[in-house]
């Protein structure tokens, strides 16, 4: 079996595991987990917050109003959800939609580790603060940071995080649309940027630390 088909059959295990999860109390108010989807091989990964409540009754992330705007973002710089993998911070639905909150946060953070350490992706892309502030390890809010590439270490992967506004930003402020228009558009860039020896990445498996973890190996605003 190729390393790629092995990745895939250990995000489908994965799957498994968060499908039976009971970590925190999110457990007992979920329709269904949304683990993630797409392509588990892919160069692009995208983080969202948590997922909604059409997410929560498909089991699918971002299939509701964000998720048009998302695909719609993603059509813009030529790819479609299915050369991406999409994942969230929180893999069940907080009530109400509230915020996902820091124990909730920290229950679920190895699992998204362990995504990033399957799929592998050169680029990250943040999807608002949440998952801009677990993945930089720096309070910095999504306003400040976004469209800075950050070289980061998650899941012993050496990878560019590259925070974006929330596509739901968009759906209260219009204007925002044209911010996230102009953050995409980079990010064919840093795709390639990723695969250049001035400034090498490394897609294979290195020895996680203990407990695997995220590094930040730079300051924002580098690149
Ligand atoms: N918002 C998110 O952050 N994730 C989803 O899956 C849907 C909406």
């Amino acid at each position: 079996m190729s390393d790629a088909a092995l990745r895939a059959q250990a995000l489908e295990g994965l799957a498994e595991r968060l499908r039976g999860c009971t970590r925190c109390p999110l457990s007992e108010g979920r329709t269904m987990v949304v683990v993630g989807a797409g392509d588990p091989d892919a160069d692009l990964m995208f983080i969202g917050e948590a997922p909604g409540a059409n997410e929560d009754r498909t089991g699918l992330p971002f299939v509701g109003q964000a998720g048009g705007l998302l695909d719609g973002l993603l059509g813009g710089i030529g790819l479609s959800r299915e050369q991406v993998f999409i994942a969230n911070v929180l893999k069940c639905r907080p009530p109400g939609n509230r915020d996902p909150r820091p124990e909730e946060i920290a229950e679920c953070r190895g699992f998204l580790v362990e995504q990033v350490a399957l799929v592998r992706p050169r680029v990250i892309c943040a999807l608002g603060n949440f998952a801009t502030r677990l993945l930089s390890g720096h309070p910095d809010g999504i306003g400040r940071v976004h469209g800075q590439p950050l070289p980061i270490t998650m899941g012993g992967v050496d990878a560019i995080l590259y925070p974006v506004y929330h596509p739901v930003a968009a759906l209260y402020t219009r204007a925002m649309l044209g911010t996230l228009q102009e953050d995409f558009a980079r990010i064919p860039s840093l795709l390639t940027a990723g695969s250049a020896p001035a400034s090498p990445r490394s897609r294979a498996p290195r020895p996680a630390p203990a407990p695997p973890g995220v590094e930040a190996t730079s300051q924002l605003g580098l690149f």
